[in-house]
């Protein structure tokens, strides 16, 4: 029998990686999707890399096809893939506007649309989508990110509500600042700033947002749904 399947964007390093190991570990079958071709380190029997590129619907469809062949087709949705492309909003090119918008926003409605039909068969499923705190709060230098990101909670909201009758949850997460290659940019007296803004006085690690992926993914957590919940160490309060 295969077990639970996985399907989780951008797992080749950071947050997706350790999202992967994570459900390994726990016995579910992961298939992780990067841009570039990738190995996981970890050599779990569970874990299956694939090179995907989410802004290409054509790549996308021959990804799930794929998939179907092999009986693999997810139960469980994680949209992580993200980039940022950081600049000031009079000096922002079209190209980091539409980049940043393509991946974070137009990559999860891809992935989303194209699996959720299996999951509508199954009459159950779970969609998390990795949101940030920037989409809540706002940053500057992020206008396009914290656009991309904002979004996200209204796709949640509005996805949850139709598809709710279908026993399918759809919630977002949002990392606040999480150790990993996307805040490595980071000086070092930048990020002491930033860790004394954070009530837990740290910045967040990859394992702090699996664990609440996991549960969102679980039985455990069959009554919520359409929510934005926040990692952050208590950086944003409302
Ligand atoms: P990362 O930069 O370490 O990894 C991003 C992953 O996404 C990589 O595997 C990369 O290959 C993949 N990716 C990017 N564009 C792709 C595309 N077009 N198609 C397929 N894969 C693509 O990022 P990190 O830090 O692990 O972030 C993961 C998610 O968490 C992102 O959505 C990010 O916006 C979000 N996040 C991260 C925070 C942080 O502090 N690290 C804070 C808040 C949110």
């Amino acid at each position: 029998m295969i077990n639970k399947v996985v399907f989780i964007s951008g797992a080749s390093r950071g947050i997706g990686e350790s999202l992967a190991n994570y459900f390994a570990e726990k016995d579910y079958y992961v298939v992780g999707t990067s841009r570039n071709d990738f190995n996981f380190k970890n050599k779990s029997k569970n874990l299956f890399p694939i090179k995907l590129d989410i802004t290409c619907r054509e790549s996308i469809k021959i990804c799930f096809n794929n998939l179907k062949e092999k009986n693999l087709l997810p139960t469980i949705l994680i949209n992580n893939a993200g980039i940022t492309s950081d600049q000031l909003f009079l000096r922002m090119k079209d190209d980091e506007w539409d980049d940043v918008i393509s991946t974070n926003l137009t990559g999860v409605f891809n992935l989303t649309k194209i699996f959720i039909k299996n999951m509508i068969k199954n009459k159950g499923g779970r969609i998390i989508n990795i949101s940030s705190i920037s989409g809540l709060m706002g940053n500057p230098g992020q206008v396009n990110y914290s656009s991309s990101k904002a979004a996200l909670n209204g796709f949640t909201k509005s996805l949850a509500k139709e598809i709710g009758s279908r026993n399918i949850t759809v919630n977002n997460v949002a990392p606040g600042f999480i150790d990993t290659d996307m805040t490595s940019y980071l000086q070092e007296d930048a990020k002491q700033e930033i860790i004394n803004t954070i009530p837990l006085q740290r910045l967040g690690n990859i394992d702090d947002v699996s664990k609440l992926v996991y549960f969102l993914a679980s039985d455990e957590a069959s009554y919520i749904t359409g929510q934005t919940i926040s990692v952050d160490g208590g950086l944003l309060m409302y």
